[in-house]
């Protein structure tokens, strides 16, 4: 059987992951400044996490949802606490994609409306409701369409209410910081204005932190640099280290029952134990600090470099847009300099390095940059 070929592939076999560097299969050590599209977040084969899995999968592997599971009380517990949420509801899924599918669900059955509203280069996934208030018609096949999803120019607040004021919207979906639509920081107030009208008008604010959560902005939640409290917030990614598990937190005045969400392997054993390991280490290590102080200095020094048009982000969430495609700078830092980075679009390179990223590493960094440019 062949692999269904959708990706294309970098010719690196990685066999080996420590801290912020990866191995191949030839020996050579790589930065990893990509952090595996973002999910790497308290760094490669973190002793913690190795050997809180380990325990785990010797004592009980899985069991679905219908028994005790006390490890997902602990994690929500943890959870709470570490991002300033503690008296969210915590419901636990499988993947990004999975987590807002559910925020979207679940402002449709607390409001009864049917409309969501998204905004331009923004992301939220590829299944059926999510890739529908994303904004990329090619990953839209005919079967996601509906008029149920707008997406309106990001940062516009004339038409947001212009919208919300038909009473049909259930939620708006925006982006803690746009990640794959190149590294874009809601404009100042937006998200405050923005709340302010969801409540005016009775929708819900799901704050899409999918990507730019769990400590890459140098905040917690990258909405907290606002004063900005979602009804919704949703979470994948970094959560699990690279164990596949999501999440969405959810307001206290949203009320469940019986058999409104469901999910067979969400919340099991292994996702707990990875994404409680994740924040014992977070904690420990003091990573979003650090993703803030690392972050900060790599924005300042970039933004020192001539030959790039704009360095965008917060903390270790960052992009770099040049006038020129990116293909030859990338390619050059990867094969000579070693160094692992992320795009989006021809003319950006995107920054989503894991949290655990050293001054020393921000500066091999700047150094292999300065000298192709
Ligand atoms: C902001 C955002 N939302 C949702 C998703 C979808 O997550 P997943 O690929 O885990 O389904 C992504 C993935 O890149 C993302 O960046």
């Amino acid at each position: 059987m062949n692999l269904f070929d959708v990706y294309p592939l970098l010719d690196i076999t990685p066999v080996k992951g420590e801290g912020n560097y990866i191995w191949d299969e030839n020996g050579n050590k790589y930065l990893d400044l990509y952090g595996g599209h973002a999910v790497i977040s308290v760094g490669h084969s973190h002793p913690h996490y190795i050997s809180r899995m380990t325990d785990q999968l010797n004592q009980i592997g899985f069991y679905s949802n219908s028994v005790q599971i006390p490890q997902q009380k602990e994690l929500a517990d943890k959870l709470g606490k570490l991002s300033g949420c503690p008296d969210y509801q915590l419901f636990l899924v499988n993947s990004g994609a999975e987590a807002n599918e559910n925020a979207l669900k679940l402002a449709s059955f607390v409001t009864g409306r049917k409309k969501i509203v998204a905004f331009k280069k923004g992301f939220h996934g590829r299944t059926s409701a999510v890739v529908a208030v994303t904004d990329n018609p090619k990953i839209i096949a005919p079967v996601n369409e509906t008029s149920n999803a707008v997406i309106l120019p990001f940062n516009n607040l004339e038409l947001l209410e212009a919208e919300l004021k038909t009473n049909e919207v259930a939620g708006v979906i925006i982006e803690g910081i746009q990640g794959i639509g190149g590294i874009h920081v809601p404009a100042d107030g937006f998200l405050v204005q923005a709340e302010k009208l969801c409540k005016q008008y009775g929708t819900l604010l799901i704050l899409d932190e999918i990507q730019s959560g769990y400590g890459r902005s140098g905040k917690f939640f990258a909405h907290q640099y606002t004063s900005v409290r979602p009804d919704i917030i949703t979470v994948a990614k970094g959560m699990g280290n690279g164990f596949p598990v999501g999440a969405v937190l959810i307001a206290p005045e949203i009320k469940p029952w019986h058999g409104m969400l469901g999910t067979t392997f969400g919340g099991n054993y292994l996702a707990c134990a990875a994404s409680l390991a994740v924040l014992e280490i977070m904690e420990s290590e003091n990573l979003v600090e650090n993703a803030e102080t690392v972050g900060s200095y790599l924005i300042e020094k970039l933004r020192e470099i001539p030959g790039i048009k704009e360095v965008r982000g917060l903390g270790l969430m960052i992009g770099l847009e040049f006038n020129q495609q990116i293909n030859d700078i990338r390619h050059v830092l990867l094969r000579k300099h070693h160094i692992f980075t992320g795009v989006s679009g021809a003319n950006t390179i995107r920054l989503l390095s894991p949290l655990t990223l050293t001054k020393d590493q921000a500066d091999t960094f700047i150094s292999a940059l300065k000298s192709l440019i």
